[in-house]
């Protein structure tokens, strides 16, 4: 049965999108099976993974209670677009619409190692679907003056699941993401990230570059645009799987795809 793992954060631009799909590219390439749901009515990560706009049945008919899980999946993605947001208006005059995601995603999770949700940037009624369904919730900060204040305010929402709806909801960590260590504010984010957080901080923290929008631009992974990069991912894939526990041969060849990769950048 698949590990899900739902990453999240109060608002957009903190890389969840870009983290979604990178570490279901490092997942990938060293052998876990990975379902990506996109649960954002943007539908950026299916765009990502080239879904076709048009594509139908997407998550919005699997929450409606249309269509089954397994025949909305293409190409290991369960799609969203913008009728996603029509459907969540929906779900939420519906009983049980907290469990929906979770009871869609039951049927085929048993064919993969790693199921990676999503999020809008927003904590609303599809983030809180994504962490019902869930084990583990990941948050991403970007390194701005404001970021702990968000990592509070989407931390408040995974103890709101944990009490009310999902007591197993595990709280896997903030990422710092975006992040030039070049300046002062982001080193103060992250100090105050780790002053109130402690280990809960990856020692991750994903760089900031141009060279993400490029790849994005491209539909090209970061692993392969800019290896020296995509290192940063292939560390974040490492730890994360160290907090889950298991997984060793992935993890193995993970950091033998990392310091491969260091090598690269090195030379
Ligand atoms: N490490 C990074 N450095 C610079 N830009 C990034 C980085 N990661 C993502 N981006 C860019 O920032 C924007 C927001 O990222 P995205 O992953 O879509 O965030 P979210 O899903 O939280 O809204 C996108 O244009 C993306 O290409
Ligand atoms: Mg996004």
């Amino acid at each position: 049965m698949a590990v899900t793992i739902t990453v999240l954060s109060q608002k957009g631009g903190t890389g969840k999108t870009t983290t979604v799909r990178t570490l279901a590219d490092a997942y990938r390439r060293n052998g876990l099976e990975v379902l990506c749901v996109d649960l954002d009515p943007q539908g950026n990560l299916s765009d990502y993974f080239d879904v076709p706009p048009d594509a139908s049945p997407t998550v919005a008919d699997l929450l409606a209670g249309q269509a089954r899980a397994a025949d909305a999946v293409f190409a290991d993605i369960l799609p969203a677009n913008l009728r996603l947001a029509e459907a969540e208006l929906v779900l939420a005059g519906k009983m049980g619409r907290e469990l929906t995601l979770k009871r869609g995603l039951r049927e085929i999770k048993r064919g993969y190692d790693l199921v990676l949700v999503d999020c809008p940037p927003s904590l609303g009624l599809l983030t809180v679907n994504a962490l019902v369904a869930a084990d583990h919730a990941l948050i991403t900060s970007e390194a701005e003056y404001f970021s702990l204040q968000g990592v509070e305010q989407a931390l408040e929402v995974v103890e709101l699941v944990r009490e009310s709806l999902h007591p197993d909801l595990e709280w896997m960590g903030v990422v710092l993401n975006i992040a030039d260590m070049r300046l002062v504010h982001s080193r103060e984010a992250l100090r105050s990230l780790q002053e109130r957080f402690g280990e809960k901080v990856f020692d991750t923290a994903i760089r900031r570059s141009v060279r993400y929008a490029e790849s994005a631009e491209r539909g090209v992974s970061i692993l392969d645009y800019a290896p020296h990069l995509g290192a940063d991912y292939l560390a974040l894939a490492g730890e994360v799987l160290a907090r889950l526990g298991g997984f060793e041969e992935a993890r193995e060849r993970l950091s033998a795809s990392a310091s491969s990769s260091a090598i690269a950048s090195s030379a």
